[in-house]
């Protein structure tokens, strides 16, 4: 039975539903602020929230996450259990690199207007105490396409489950309701991947490209991406992650900034080690030959009530 007085609000973005447009604002911290970057954090989390109903039609959302290295420095009194460092590797030209962030805010609209807008407001607001070291702004791409041609977010958890699988439950009471969040900036060589036949392309997601359907399961080839991320636990239980990927960029650099939601830390970082080292047998993810992560950042998105009380 859940109690809605003793529920811990979520930050609506985490969960939220697809958007056209997004922005990705990641941040240091200036030395030493600590005590003014609480209060003004639970604002920026609170700001956010009350702008998911003033613009609504639009479909305005967004979240903030602390860096899982400034973490102790923010809140040292308490951690998420599951916490750490974004989980970097590499084999062959296989790389996934880390590169932390000690805050991340993103924000995402139906309007482009209202997102510069609020991206402005949300800098000023944070004024003197962060600096802003990377920007980024995604779009939907045809039919929520990723850059290579393939609709990206057909697995993704619905419905209710999306809470289910992003937002932390019962297990880590202190962290109820917020969630793990992974983030790779990832440029595609899309010279590259444009000059592959197109049965090639499909044969490395391991679903067709116009009709977006899943191929059958004898014909997904060990090394297709999405043999490689579907993984499943000691208990046979699917290993879930809630996406929020849109692709981004200019022509000079483009392709998908990934971004992984989660109640755990572990599904993401099996998925990526499955994708990058691969099954053991020598099989690992194509797509990475067609790809490279720039970025590989580990955050977490508490609730809003958790910011609040910790602002005083
Ligand atoms: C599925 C693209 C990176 C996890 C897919 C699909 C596409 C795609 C087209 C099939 C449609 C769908 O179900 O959404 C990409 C691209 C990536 C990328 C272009 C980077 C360049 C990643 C990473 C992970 C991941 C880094 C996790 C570590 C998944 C999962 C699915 C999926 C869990 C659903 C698999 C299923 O259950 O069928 N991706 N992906 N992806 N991807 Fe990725």
């Amino acid at each position: 039975e859940m109690d809605n007085q003793v529920m811990p609000r979520e930050q609506l973005g985490v969960c939220a539903e697809g958007n056209l447009h997004s922005i990705y604002l990641m941040f240091n911290a200036n030395e030493s602020v600590e005590t003014d970057l609480r209060p003004c954090i639970a604002n920026v989390a609170q700001y956010i929230y009350e702008l998911t109903d003033q613009y609504a039609d639009s479909a305005f959302n967004g979240f903030l996450a602390v860096g899982a290295n400034y973490w102790d420095s923010l809140y040292p009194s308490a951690r998420p259990a599951q916490l750490k460092p974004f989980p970097a590797m590499n084999a062959g030209n296989r790389d996934a690199p880390a590169l932390e962030y000690d805050l991340f805010v993103h924000i995402r609209c139906d309007r482009f207007d209202i997102l510069h807008l609020v991206a402005n407001e949300i800098c000023q607001m944070f004024e003197g105490l962060v600096e802003l070291v990377d920007e980024e702004r995604g779009f939907r791409f045809m039919d929520n396409r990723d850059l290579t041609g393939f609709v990206d977010g057909t697995e993704n958890p619905k419905g209710r489950s999306r809470q289910e699988v992003a937002l932390i439950g019962d297990e880590d009471a202190a962290f109820k309701s917020g969630s793990y969040i992974h983030v790779q900036k990832f440029a595609h060589n899309l010279s590259k991947w444009n000059r592959l036949p197109q049965k090639k392309q499909e044969d490395i997601m391991g679903r067709t490209k116009q009709d977006n359907i899943e191929y059958e399961s004898a014909d997904k080839p060990l090394t297709s991406h999405i043999k490689r991320v579907n993984l499943k636990d000691s208990d046979g239980k699917s290993m879930e992650i809630l996406r929020q990927s849109m692709p981004y960029g200019s022509v000079k650099e483009q392709g998908l900034m990934f971004i992984s939601n989660c109640r755990n830390s572990d599904n993401f970082e099996k998925m990526l080690e499955s994708m990058v080292h691969g099954d053991g047998n020598g099989n690992h993810d194509h797509l990475l030959h067609f790809t490279q992560a720039l970025t590989g950042s580990s955050f977490f998105a508490p609730s809003l009530d958790f910011m609040e009380s910790k602002a005083g």
